[in-house]
């Protein structure tokens, strides 16, 4: 329902933040990013919606109404809080080709009563054949190939689907919006209009955005403040690993994480990932440490790799990280420099953690130490040894949030001693023996490396 058409006129909108201005600048005035001004013909189109309900004392509110809808894919189920909440708009994000239409898939195969799927991407026969490959096939599954938004919505009323998947926003266009599909305004434009169907027919909505490294495509940035739930779908293209986050979420945490495998018939859920993680480990190895780490909620015990080698002198030394932060790797070779008297500055440096699971988190950093020190020395550590902390410039082990847990899953998998903080408490599980250090000289001395 349209409001009427005003005229339409320029605007400057920002491709990063979706901040509009009404002349161009080098710099957004919203989010201060430079050379994100493009230029849209806006057309002042505001929907209407009619008044919803009036006010009443809060405890009269049925709270059913927000009650969430299993999807019956438990890492999904884990991540949304439940499922699906009814008239909620959910957007999918994340790079091309990391697995969002197969996931999709899988949801609407899996949920009960009508589900329509509507490609604006892909051919309908494309759909077909990929639904079978997954075992998708079913009959209240419905699939629309269309890239007019009218008719989405045309479609949605006629056949009263219990979900909806729109796969991509960035590819589905209003024509009475007047910009380009993929601008700014129609995104936007198109996604409002979505989020008011889901809303008066209490239907929930699944938007697919794509996002690219270099943030070109007008996509989930400028939609996050619209829709209920963002999820973002991450993963190293070249790894099977996939992990699901809700980053914004308004009927429930946005700390869980959801693993799954691209496998040969679509996406699996990884109930057991440091299993995963560990697999392949070899001990006795120099230069490998493993971190009982957190992710949100839930507790990631993953492998840090290192392998340095002699530098050549007057070149500065090589440092190169895999799924650790490279600026954490340059700051932790400097603090083991200057507070524990290890020649870092003459060692090219090669990090990374196993797996293809990109860690940004402080309990890390001990592990990370301990595993450099191990490749410089040629020393390995205990088979049975984990080390947990966090590094302060002053070669301080500080403490990281969640300890029983981290040390409950590492005692899970069969590991009896872990270095940490000196100020964590101590174990809730006796299987695993919890040795204190203060400094990183003491945590090397704990590790037998010093
Ligand atoms: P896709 O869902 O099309 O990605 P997106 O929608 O995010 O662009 O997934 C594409 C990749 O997933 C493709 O490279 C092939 C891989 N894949 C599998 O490995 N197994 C499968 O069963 C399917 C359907 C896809
Ligand atoms: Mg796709």
């Amino acid at each position: 329902m349209l409001a009427g058409m005003a005229k339409s006129r320029i605007e400057h909108v920002c491709t990063d933040c979706g901040a509009t201005h009404t002349k161009w600048a080098g710099q957004c005035s919203g989010c201060g990013q430079w050379n994100t001004l493009v230029e849209e013909v806006a057309v002042a189109a505001v929907p209407t919606v009619p008044r919803a309900s009036t006010a009443a004392p809060i405890g009269e509110i049925d709270p059913q109404v927000c009650a969430p809808r299993a999807t019956t894919i438990g890492e999904l189920d884990r991540v949304l809080g439940g499922g699906f909440v009814p008239g909620a708009v959910t957007l999918l994000g994340g790079e091309p080709g990391i697995g969002k239409s197969t996931l999709l898939l899988q949801l609407l195969a899996a949920v009960s009563g009508t589900a329509l799927y509507v490609t604006a991407e892909e051919s309908a026969q494309q759909v077909r054949l990929r639904a079978e490959r997954l075992d998708a096939m079913r009959p209240d599954l419905l699939l629309l190939a269309e890239t007019a938004l009218p008719h989405v919505l045309a479609a949605i009323d006629e056949t009263r689907p219990d979900l909806v998947v729109v796969d991509s926003i960035q590819t589905v266009h209003d024509p009475a919006l007047g910009s380009p599909p993929g601008s700014v305004v129609q995104v936007r434009g198109c996604a409002q209009q979505l989020v008011n169907a889901a809303k008066q027919r209490g239907v929930p909505i699944v938007l697919v955005g794509h996002v690219t490294k270099e943030g070109s495509l007008a996509g989930p940035r400028v939609l996050e403040h619209i829709v209920d739930t963002v999820l973002a779908f991450e993963g190293e293209r070249h790894h099977a690993l996939r992990l699901l986050r809700a980053t914004k979420h308004r009927f429930g945490p946005t700390n869980e994480l959801g693993l799954f495998e691209m496998a040969g018939h679509g996406l699996v859920g990884v109930p057991d990932p440091s299993e995963l993680f560990l697999g392949d480990r070899r001990t006795g190895v120099p230069g490998s440490c493993v971190a009982p780490t957190i992710d949100g909620q839930r507790p990631l015990v993953v492998e840090v790799q290192a392998l340095t080698m002699p530098a050549p002198p007057n070149v500065p030394a090589r440092r190169t990280t895999q799924g650790i932060d490279h600026n954490r790797l340059a700051l932790l070779l400097a603090v083991l420099q200057q507070r524990a008297r290890v020649p870092t500055s003459q060692h090219d440096v090669y990090a990374s953690t196993v797996g293809g699971v990109r860690l940004a988190e402080p309990g890390l950093d001990l592990a990370a130490c301990l595993a450099i020190v191990s490749a410089i020395t040629d020393r390995p550590l205990p088979p049975d040894l984990v080390a947990f902390g966090e590094i302060g410039l002053g070669g301080e082990i500080r403490q990281v949030a969640h300890t029983p847990r981290r040390l409950a899953e590492a005692a899970r998998l069969g590991f009896r001693r872990v270095v940490g903080p000196a100020s964590a408490p101590e174990p809730t599980d006796d299987r695993i023996r919890l040795v204190r250090a203060a400094t990183l000289p003491e945590a090397l001395a704990a590790a037998g490396l010093a």
